[in-house]
């Protein structure tokens, strides 16, 4: 039961950023798509374009980073401590700060020196996710977790998210930690899986969530959370034998609907530990996958819809309500094989980088449309492209909606940057399935975040950010795109290299 946090991991793994594996391989030394070791506050960037005038906040990103101290150094990135990294917009003018999140790991690593928790699903890795064991419990203090997936605000604070409790707080101008979020309330603290993408609800002003609770009796658990408190309101409960590993989910205006793949674990398993983590959760695609739907309102299961078609996916896209039916789309992959397969170490770091090209090439951005009460009406495919990190105009959450960013989320090979090879950025038009992209030989673009411009209730009117990492030249650089045309606006290059990273939300500026 302590292991929940290797679910981050593979979570990580999945979504595909192990490509940094073939740089250190030729160049043990250091490597630009994962490494960074130093922090800047606030440096003003010069920049190349010109940026809106309607463009202030600041724009944060999540995700881990491989670091070297002495000839020591993680021996995989997704092990890596948590770094913020900030670009802040101001009448024009960029400044960019980046930050580890000041958690058990990064104390483990600066302060006592040691890498002790490097390896990835070996005997040793387990111990030490043993010593750090508060991460998955609750204590009167929690110790500070290493975050690196997501950030957001819960309770007007600023925080930083991963699968495993608790959010860490962090300030939004330095991007200094500040401690653990502590809720004050009823809801399963310990033993717990919780997921890193919360849903807002503009329209309703709800921001909503759902936890598993491990046990004898495990449970799929959904709340809100209140607006200005750390208290989390329950809004039902769904027993299950058998929990699925989910990343999200999806929410409409009055159901919160969970795709429960059949990637799935039995707790006893878990409890008993006998195998490593990911030993325990395993394929069963004759089970299909479920689709429980929940009232917002009631908490109650409305209906449990089998699918007979098994499959598995990361990232909901969005999900609203159109004549009574629910329609849903998720970029799925036809299996679970990139987060089982990670389990095996005997894979040369090739292997395993074409493994996730192989993988990533197999996703599909699905709709499927669902009654509420009765079955699975229609799927269809959207887009049948390789894409990862798909995100939309957040003010259409729950609602009908036209477009989809994502990206190419496979990994360049050093030969693929000599060769130009092309990984783009997609801006989607899912009611004609047109595809826009932006794209530039060498480089690997992370996720697009879609700012929209408040002036404006035209859906893509606004612009997509995103953190380029440029792998020839070993540098990165802010590429801010017009939401309409998809055509670059601006960059802004960062002081240094900025490794690949996971998700990344736009601030409002605060007085
Ligand atoms: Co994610």
């Amino acid at each position: 039961m302590k292991y929940i946090n290797f679910l981050v991991v593979l979570v990580i793994i999945g979504i595909g950023f192990i490509g940094y594996r073939f740089m250190t391989k030729k160049n043990k030394a250091s490597s630009i798509v994962s490494d960074l070791n130093t922090e800047v506050t606030q440096q003003s960037l010069v920049v190349e374009g010109s940026i809106p005038e309607w463009l202030n906040g600041s724009f944060v990103r999540n995700g881990p980073v491989s670091v070297q101290i002495n000839d020591q150094k993680i021996a995989h990135w997704f092990d890596g401590p948590a770094m913020l990294h900030g670009f802040t917009f101001r009448n024009g003018a960029v400044s960019y700060t980046n930050k580890f999140l000041r958690s058990k790991i990064y104390e483990k690593i600066f302060v006592e020196g040691s890498f002790n928790y490097a390896g990835f699903a070996t005997k040793s890795r387990f111990s030490l996710w043993e010593k750090i064991a508060n991460f998955f419990t609750w204590n009167a203090e929690p110790s500070i977790q290493n975050a690196n997936v997501n950030v957001g605000t819960i309770a007007n604070q600023y925080v930083a998210l991963t699968e495993t409790p608790l959010p860490v707080r962090f300030d939004i101008k330095t991007l200094d930690t500040l401690g653990a979020l502590k809720f004050q309330d009823d809801l399963p603290k310990k033993n717990i899986f919780e997921s890193a993408h919360m849903h807002y609800d503009m329209k309703k002003q709800e921001k909503i969530n759902y936890l598993i609770k491990y046990g004898r009796e495990s449970k799929y658990v959904f709340y809100r959370y209140n607006a200005e408190k750390p208290y989390r309101e329950l809004i039902g409960e769904v027993a299950v034998d058998k929990p699925a590993y989910m990343h999200s989910f999806a929410l409409t205006e009055n159901y919160i609907v969970l795709v429960e793949f059949p990637l799935t674990v039995n707790p006893i398993d878990l409890m008993i530990m006998a195998k490593p983590y990911i030993k325990n959760f395993s394929w069963h695609p004759e089970q299909g996958t479920n689709f429980l739907i929940i009232d917002r309102k009631t908490g109650k299961l409305v209906n449990k819809i089998k699918d007979n078609d098994p499959f598995f996916a990361f990232h909901h896209v969005n999900a609203y309500e159109k004549e009574g039916k629910i329609v849903l789309d998720i970029v799925t992959y036809p299996d679970a094989d990139l987060i089982v397969a990670f389990g095996d170490l005997n894979k040369s770091y090739d292997e395993e980088n074409n493994h996730i090209n192989q993988d990533a090439k197999r996703t599909k951005l699905m709709r499927y449309t669902v009654s509420p009460v009765t079955e699975i009406i229609d799927s269809r495919v959207l887009l049948d492209e390789p894409i990862e990190y798909p995100r939309i105009n957040e003010q259409y959450n729950t609602q009908p909606y036209r477009y989809v960013y994502a990206i190419d989320p496979r990994r360049l090979m050093l030969s693929d940057v000599q060769t130009g090879v092309l990984r783009p950025m997609y801006k989607i038009d899912t009611t004609t399935g047109n595809k826009v992209l932006w794209q530039e030989s060498g480089v690997l673009p992370g996720e697009p975040v879609f700012i929209p411009n408040p002036h404006s209730d035209k859906e893509d009117e606004g612009v997509v950010v995103n953190i380029i990492l440029d792998v020839g030249k070993q540098r990165a650089f802010l590429l801010i795109l017009d939401g309409q045309s998809f055509k670059e606006i601006a960059r802004v290059y960062a002081p240094h290299a900025i490794p690949l990273g996971l998700h990344g939300q736009f601030f409002k500026l605060q007085k």
